[in-house]
């Protein structure tokens, strides 16, 4: 039998941070990078893992059971795992990853590996599944597995992403949207060269307060807070500051989307830069390279707008540029960030690209 290939994407974060896990909106979309998993159908009952770039051979049998081990491997067993308990039956099989991500950038190098190994174990033992329950069964890798507690944000980008397209992601009703991109703008990522890791507890730390929040305030989650019924609430200092991160990305969202379909970009742009200050001051899941590039982005004519892109603490910004003008911004802002803040960091044109499914041969 021959090798199967499969590619799943990174993904930018264009509005919407950390609503995911409270029942709300976000807007996002596939990038050109991701992972590339080539793998093989075995017989006896081995898992076989190999990576570019990391030395050695991970080799686990099915048989024992499959354990975390704290190490990049926990995502593809993860979904091994997760797979079977869906129903599926993955048996033994190889596979080799190769990443043109950047790691730890805050682009979803976690959900493109889960969503690469997925498709391949979906291609290497055939089961019927949805893409919602796909991507829903790698975020169960990454929760019960990897242990973050993360949304479905960037497994549902991973997999339903289309080129030229933005994804609309309503987390409560499930549903997925893809709106046309304006053919006149284009995406800046520019990594801050500081990683971002998520399993550093931070992330699991903000969801908590999102939810103490919510309780405080007697409903499901957040998507049921407005900015008015918030600022009415008693509610510790620090979780209404989180609260209101929350609650305002939702409502950036939806004005976003009249915006998009309206081919307003300056005003998108601005609703990003919005997202980026409450980053700052509410959620304070930025660093100070994350600002200072934000800050250099927003000088510069022909930047509409620009913020974290992800999880945060570390990582990428994506800015919302005019086409025509985003060769001379990637080097401007790298440039500048270099001279003002020491930090190499990486820029470059964000393809807005077709998610995994579109992408795997
Ligand atoms: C990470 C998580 C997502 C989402 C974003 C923030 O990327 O994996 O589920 O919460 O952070 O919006």
């Amino acid at each position: 039998m021959s090798d199967i290939i499969t590619f799943a994407p990174g993904r930018v974060e264009l509005l919407g941070n950390h609503t995911d896990y409270n029942g709300g909106v976000v807007l996002s979309a596939a990038i050109q990078l991701g992972i590339t998993a080539k793998g093989r159908h075995r017989d006896d009952e081995k898992i076989v893992l190999t990576t570019e770039g990391i030395n050695g051979v991970v080799a686990v049998s099915r048989k024992d059971g499959l354990k975390p081990r704290d190490s990049w491997e926990d995502y593809p067993l993860g979904v091994a795992e997760m797979l079977a308990k869906a129903g599926a039956q993955p048996g033994g099989f190889e596979a080799h990853f190769s990443a043109t991500l950047p790691l730890g950038a805050g682009l979803s190098s976690s959900a493109a590996i889960e969503v690469s190994t997925a498709v391949l174990l979906n291609r290497l033992y055939p089961f019927e599944i949805s893409p919602l329950d796909l991507a829903k069964v790698c975020r169960r890798a990454e929760n019960e597995f990897v242990g973050v507690s993360c949304g479905l944000l960037d497994q549902v980008s991973s997999i339903f992403g289309k080129k030229d397209h933005v994804i609309h992601l309503d987390c409560r009703a499930e549903t997925v949207d893809l709106i046309p991109f304006p053919t006149d703008l284009g995406l800046l990522i520019v990594h801050s060269g500081v990683k971002h890791a998520l399993t550093g507890g931070e992330y699991n730390e903000r969801r908590a307060q999102c939810f103490e929040a919510a309780r405080k305030m007697g409903v499901a989650a957040l998507r049921d807070v407005t900015s008015a019924e918030l600022a009415a609430a008693k509610l510790p200092a620090l979780v209404k500051k989180r609260a209101a991160h929350i609650v305002g990305e939702n409502e950036r969202v939806f004005q976003a989307l009249t915006f998009l379909r309206e081919g307003k970009g300056d005003e998108f742009g601005q609703l990003m830069t919005a997202s980026h200050r409450s980053s700052m001051e509410n959620f304070q899941n930025s660093t100070p390279e994350l600002d200072a590039l934000v800050g250099i982005a927003t000088r510069q004519k022909g930047c509409h707008g620009a913020r974290l892109t992800g999880g945060g603490f570390g990582g990428a910004i994506v800015a919302l540029v005019d086409l025509a003008e985003i060769d001379r911004l990637s080097e401007v802002i790298a440039s500048e960030y270099l001279s003002t803040t020491g930090h190499t960091g990486k820029a470059f044109r964000c393809l807005v690209s077709d998610g995994a499914l579109a992408a795997s041969t």
